[in-house]
C-alpha cells in the first residue's frame, strides 16, 4: 500500500518527503483554508515540485461545463496533477468527459460502493472512500474500502482505491489489510505510524549499554 499525505501544508510535505515514503498528496478546499494563502494554484504547483507522484487538487465550482473547464485548467498546472471531482451525478458526467481527454480524476467524497463503482466505470484513475467520516456517522468506513477493493478486483477495474479521511494509525493498518492501493494520511498520522514505545525503550537501552562498553574501553 502506498502512502499519500493529506495536507496542503508545504512544510509538512517537505518533512514527509524527507522520510522517503510519501508517493503522492491529496488536498481539498478545507485543507487549503487552514493555510495562510489564497493562491491554491501556487500551492499545488509547489507541492508538485516536491512530490513527483500524483497530487490531487479539487474542482470547486458547480455545473458540468464549469467543472470541466476548471478541471482542464487545474490539470495544466503540472504533469502530476490529478483533478478531484465529487461523487455526484454531475461529477460522473465530468469524470467521463475528462477521462476521454486522458485527464486523471480522483473521484472523491465516496460514501458507497455504488458511487465508487460508477466512478471507476466513468474512467476515474482513483476513487476515494472517506473512512473517518463514515465512522463518524455510525457506519463502518473500512468495510466500504474492503467492498470496493474486492469489487474492483473481481471486475478487473483499473481505478486505484485511496482510503481517505484517515484519522489514526489503526485506520492505516486496516486499510493495508483491506488491500487499499493507497492510504492518504494527515501528517500527524504519518508520524504516529513509525512510533512504538518498545522501540524507544530499546534504542535508549542500546545507547546506555554501548556507553558502558565505551567506558570499559577507556580503562
Ligand atoms: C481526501 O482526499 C480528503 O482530502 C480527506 O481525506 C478528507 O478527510 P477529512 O474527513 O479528515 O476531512
Amino acid at each position: 500500500m502506498e502512502i499519500f499525505l493529506d495536507t496542503a501544508n508545504i512544510e509538512q510535505i517537505r518533512q514527509g518527503a524527507k522520510l522517503g515514503v510519501v508517493s503522492g498528496v491529496t488536498t481539498n478546499p478545507s485543507l487549503m483554508a487552514k493555510e495562510d494563502t489564497a493562491d491554491y494554484e501556487a500551492v499545488v504547483k509547489e507541492i508538485c515540485t516536491i512530490i513527483p507522484g500524483p497530487v490531487s487538487a479539487e474542482v470547486v465550482v458547480e455545473g458540468t461545463e464549469a467543472m470541466i473547464e476548471e478541471a482542464r485548467k487545474i490539470a495544466a498546472w503540472a504533469p502530476n496533477v490529478v483533478v478531484k471531482i465529487p461523487a455526484t451525478a454531475e461529477g460522473l458526467e465530468v469524470t467521463s468527459a475528462l477521462a476521454k481527454e486522458t485527464i486523471k480524476v480522483n473521484f472523491t467524497l465516496c460514501f458507497s460502493l455504488n458511487q465508487a463503482l460508477l466512478g471507476a466505470l466513468a474512467g476515474a484513475a482513483f476513487v476515494s472512500p472517506f473512512v473517518g467520516r463514515l465512522d463518524d456517522a455510525g457506519h463502518d468506513g473500512m468495510e466500504l474500502v474492503e467492498d470496493i477493493v474486492d469489487t474492483f478486483e473481481y471486475y478487473q477495474l483499473p481505478a486505484k482505491v485511496i482510503a481517505a479521511s484517515i484519522r489514526h494509525p489503526q485506520h492505516c493498518l486496516a486499510a493495508a489489510k483491506a488491500g487499499a492501493d493507497i492510504a492518504t494520511v494527515p501528517y500527524k498520522v504519518l508520524t504516529q505510524m513509525i512510533q512504538h514505545p518498545l522501540t524507544d525503550v530499546g534504542v535508549a537501552r542500546f545507547l546506555s549499554d554501548w556507553q558502558s562498553i565505551s567506558k570499559r574501553k577507556g580503562k
